[in-house]
């Protein structure tokens, strides 16, 4: 299944994030893995935007800095009960760096969901059942298109 989704600002990109979490929260329980959202688009398509949105929807007040200079960074939700990753391998996505951070045994935790920018530098990784979102820069300033992809390929 996949759709096409216009924004035009941030904060709309920020609620488009939160009403995709509330549609995930109702397929809870997830029996294969982690849920893998794959985050692809240019720089400044929003896709850091939208993962601000996703994680505030899951009650965590700590600011969400694009992890770019940490590679990852690890919330959890009290009221989900469940831990969230935000990955961001603009600068790295090597092999080292995915074993030092254990990249295999959390995208294999069902517990968890983990939310993944520049996604496509790691493609063949990702579980099958992962979510692909891609990210544009549409005509207007403020516009993006967000591309929602349920399954791969
Ligand atoms: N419709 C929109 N959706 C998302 N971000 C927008 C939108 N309009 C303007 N912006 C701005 O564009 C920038 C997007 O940056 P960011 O989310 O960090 O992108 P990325 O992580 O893809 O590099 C932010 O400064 C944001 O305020
Ligand atoms: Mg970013």
């Amino acid at each position: 299944m996949s759709f096409k989704l216009k924004s035009s600002s941030w904060q709309s990109t920020q609620k488009i994030a939160r009403l995709f979490v509330q549609t995930i929260l109702e397929k809870k329980p997830r029996s294969q893995g982690a849920l893998v959202l794959g985050l692809m688009g240019e720089l400044g398509s929003g896709k850091t935007t939208f993962i601000r949105g996703f994680i505030k929807s899951f009650g965590i007040k700590k600011r969400i800095t694009s992890p770019t200079f940490l590679i990852m960074r690890k919330f959890f939700s009290a009221s989900q009960k469940c831990y969230l990753y935000h990955f961001d391998f603009y600068r790295s996505s090597s092999r080292k760096d995915l074993k030092i951070l254990e990249f295999d045994k959390i995208i294999k935790n069902p517990q968890n969901i983990v939310l993944i920018e520049w996604a496509e530098k790691i493609k063949n990784l990702l579980p099958k059942n992962a979510i692909w979102l891609t990210f544009q820069h549409g005509k207007e300033i403020n516009q993006r298109l967000i591309l929602i992809k349920t399954k791969n390929k």
